[in-house]
């Protein structure tokens, strides 16, 4: 019997699924560490857990390494630690290292969480990355402007979800950065990037033992920053059906080498990158964790599998069976337009829901009188499943098309 740790900071819905998953694994014993009290986890999961160990912040690999302790004292030896958050990977790293537990240590999830890092790691092993600097000043930030050319992307060196990430196209915008209080310093220093004009997509990569075993991959219609920058436009996630797709597989060595200067080991990893239109292919980022904007239900989908199961089966055996391919799938993302700050009609979606018909696989539609969204995720959502990758983007055409969340 494995004993695995799982650390799930509060019981929300997305959460509770990962940790059914955990504790639905057949030959393995689950912990669980979180800032809820153990009565909030519901009855179900609750009598089938070895444990639990409530912490007041899962953030802080020093708490994580205690629970841990304590879960090992009154449980048993710890054999796996996992959690699926991108903030969670570096705390869990420590505590598997001051522990003593199999999986990713701290160093290398920081080539992970360290923007400047992993751009360093990545292009010391020859690996095609954007020319990048983490600018401790303003007159550094400036002088990689000067460097490499305007625009530039300036963005924390630990970012995620694209929050406080800047095109700067012009020295006037980056004293307007300055002039916001967001001037980097030793304390807060900044990551800059060339800007990449290119097409954005995804590659998820399960390893084992650092070796690639699956792949799969999606593509951003536009790209994240471009959906940050214009708050009303609707954007898609596509994952087509075809796996030999060139464009992807194409990726694959860049990929492989990637993760292998990373030192990815065994994990489910969400890799964005870039091809321009010369062809060329360059790594954006890297996390190692499942991915988000909702395509773990979307790689589900298209392998007719459960991928929340499979990645608790890798990440407490390291095992993974590699799926095959059977549908392409997509997610349409809806934003509110207009000034209000909260949602007053919804418009076009009946029409629409006739033309999905039986693609429409789950849908989280904006509510009128419900408050405007925080995150580019938007107001709501609908995932589609379709039998061709050219049927799928018809669909999530129409969907971004007709679909109107008017704000006011
Ligand atoms: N160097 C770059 N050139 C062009 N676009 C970029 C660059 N870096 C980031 N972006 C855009 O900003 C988004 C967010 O940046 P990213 O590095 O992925 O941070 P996060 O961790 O917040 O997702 C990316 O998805 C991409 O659309
Ligand atoms: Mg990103």
């Amino acid at each position: 019997m494995r004993h695995v740790v799982f650390v799930a900071p509060r019981f929300l819905h997305n959460t509770l699924r990962y940790t059914a998953a955990f504790i639905g694994l057949e030959g393995a014993r689950v912990s669980v560490i979180s800032e809820d009290p153990e009565s909030r986890l519901p009855e179900a999961l609750r009598e089938r857990i070895a444990g639990h160990y409530r912490v007041d912040n899962c953030l802080d690999g020093g708490e994580l390494t205690r629970a841990c302790k304590a879960i090992a004292k009154g449980v048993g030896p710890i054999d796996r630690l996992a959690g699926v958050l991108e903030q969670l990977q570096l705390p869990l790293a420590q505590a598997r290292d001051a522990v003593g537990i199999e999986g990713m240590s701290a160093a290398t999830a920081r080539n992970f969480r360290d923007k400047d890092r992993m751009k360093s790691v990545l292009r010391e092993a020859g690996v095609p990355v954007a020319q990048s600097a983490l600018a401790t000043s303003a007159e550094a930030l400036r002088a990689f402007a000067e460097k490499v050319g305007y625009p530039i992307v300036v963005k924390p060196p630990a970012g995620l979800g694209s929050k406080a990430t800047f095109r700067v196209t012009s020295d006037e915008q980056l004293r307007g950065l300055f002039a916001l209080g967001l001037s980097p310093s030793p304390t807060q220093p900044a990551q800059a990037e060339e800007f990449v004009v290119g097409r954005e997509f995804t590659c998820e990569t399960v390893a084992i033992a650092g070796k690639p075993v699956w792949r799969c991959g999606t593509r951003y219609y536009p790209g994240p920053l471009e959906v940050l920058e214009n708050p009303w436009m609707q954007y898609v996630v596509l994952l087509p059906r075809e796996y030999e797709d060139p464009t992807w597989r194409d990726f694959d060595p860049v990929n492989d080498a990637a993760l292998s200067a990373l030192g990815v080991g065994t994990a489910l990893t969400h890799m964005e990158w870039f091809q321009r239109s010369d062809g060329s292919m360059l790594v954006s980022e890297v996390g190692a964790r499942p991915p988000g904007v909702h395509i773990m239900p979307m790689m589900s989908l298209a392998h007719e599998t459960d991928m929340i199961a499979d990645w608790a089966e890798l990440m407490s055996f390291e095992r993974f069976e590699p799926k095959v391919r059977k549908w392409a799938a997509g997610t349409a993302f809806f934003r509110g337009q207009g000034r209000g700050d909260r949602v007053v009609e919804l418009r076009g979606w009946d029409e629409v829901r006739e033309r999905l018909g039986d693609a429409l696989v789950e849908a989280q539609l904006p509510k009128v009188g419900q408050p405007r969204a925080s995150s580019y995720e938007g107001e709501g959502w609908a995932i589609i499943r379709h039998e061709s990758t050219e049927g799928a983007t018809e669909l999530l055409r129409e969907m971004i098309s007709r679909v109107r969340v008017v704000l006011g």
